[in-house]
């Protein structure tokens, strides 16, 4: 039996531990805290679940360390690694127990996930721009040969994908999704519905951490239009990036071009926004209708009582046809996100 799974690369140790192989694609923020999570975790998870995970290649852009190796830089949490340029993957391609992680902001690894999935290896992915490219792109990877799992593209560990198809596969039908997918939008808006000047919530939310580096790349709204492409498709839609209306918030690519000239336009037109309520950038789903803008919600909104940085989710369905399901909460951070991919990560485990 043992060489009959081996065969079919589902290795199962002497005791019978399914031994789960990991190539993971990122080291930075995500990557790290993902490496120091199964670390810290993988005693209990091998004890509980009978799952060893194991490192068998890391990846950064342009280096690389691959096989048991690998695992002597896991455990000293060295980065850099021995060989430069790309490696050649093949030998894990058809491995079933191999589970390519991509936590990159790359677009460069979609073709390897797709090849390795229809090869019946897995994937687990943090990054939203595998998801948004073409649909065609988008079904082959979601109906491949090997498992496939993506929950943290959409408000990080918060378990939005997952309700969605749990309440699909019962037969239900998801008839509206409104919501606030942004962690980072949620403080700087939060504080500027409070008065905060544009300028001063930004920096503020640069400080502790919730922007990208460059936090136009948020105010701009793209990241928002990347997630809501993802729930659309989820549920079935068919549609591409450029069905989505949409215009950017702002149009400004840095901060500080954004202060020198676009600032006192936007002030005015939140300021304005503000005289009937609370604004947030949403996200709206709705039968033919795809839509992120800036809106105003009065008191009795869910939206109105957001704390900083949660995001939200209203799920409307057959089922749930006047209270929508809601998500809410923090969606964004490494550790959570990270927690989120090890989540997947597992799902895959106990499924091969
Ligand atoms: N941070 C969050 O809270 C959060 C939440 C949800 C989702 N995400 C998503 O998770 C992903 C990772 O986020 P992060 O914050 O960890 O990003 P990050 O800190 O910028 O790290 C990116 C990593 O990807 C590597 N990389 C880039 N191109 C690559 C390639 N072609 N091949 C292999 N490795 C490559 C980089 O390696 P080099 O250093 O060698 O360039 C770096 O290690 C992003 O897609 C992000 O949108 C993040």
């Amino acid at each position: 039996v043992k060489s009959l799974h081996t065969e079919l690369g589902l290795s199962l140790d002497k005791e019978g531990i399914k031994v789960v192989e990991i190539v993971q694609f990122g080291v930075g923020k995500v990557g790290k805290s993902l490496i120091k999570l199964i670390l810290s975790e993988r005693k209990r998870i091998e004890k509980e679940e009978r799952i060893r995970i194991v490192y068998r290649g890391l990846l950064r852009s342009n280096s690389y360390v691959l096989g048991e190796e690998t695992e002597k830089y896991i455990k000293e949490e060295n980065f850099n690694f021995p060989k430069k340029g790309k490696p050649d993957l093949s030998e894990f391609i058809r491995k079933r127990n191999t589970v390519f992680v991509d936590v990159t902001n790359s677009d460069e690894i979609t073709d390897i996930l797709i090849d390795a999935l229809k090869h019946g290896a897995n994937a687990v992915t943090s990054n939203k721009k595998n998801l948004v490219k073409s649909f065609k792109i988008f079904k082959s990877l979601t109906d491949s040969k090997g498992k496939f799992y993506f929950e943290t593209t959409v408000g990080a560990s918060l378990p939005v994908i997952k309700t969605l198809l749990n309440l699909m596969e019962t037969g239900d039908k998801i008839k509206r999704i409104v919501s606030l997918p942004s962690g980072s939008l949620s403080f700087i808006f939060h504080h500027l519905n409070r008065g905060k000047d544009i300028a001063e919530a930004i920096e503020l939310a640069m400080k502790l951490g919730y922007t990208e580096p460059n936090p136009m790349d948020d105010l701009k709204g793209t990241d928002i239009l990347r997630k809501t492409l993802i729930l659309a498709r989820i549920i079935g839609k068919k549609i591409e990036l450029s069905h989505v209306d949409f215009e950017e918030f702002v149009k400004s690519n840095s901060l500080e071009d954004f202060k020198k000239g676009e600032i006192g336009i936007f002030r005015d037109r939140i300021n304005k926004m503000r005289e009937s309520g609370f604004v947030y950038p949403v996200s709206r789903i709705e039968g033919r209708k795809v839509k992120v803008s800036l809106e105003v919600f009065g008191k009795n909104s869910e939206f109105y009582n957001l704390k900083p940085g949660e995001n939200i989710f209203l799920i409307y369905t057959k089922r749930y046809n006047k209270n929508p399901v809601i998500i809410k909460g923090i969606g964004a951070g490494p550790l959570i996100t990270a927690s989120g991919v090890l989540s997947d990560i597992l799902r895959i485990g106990r499924e091969i």
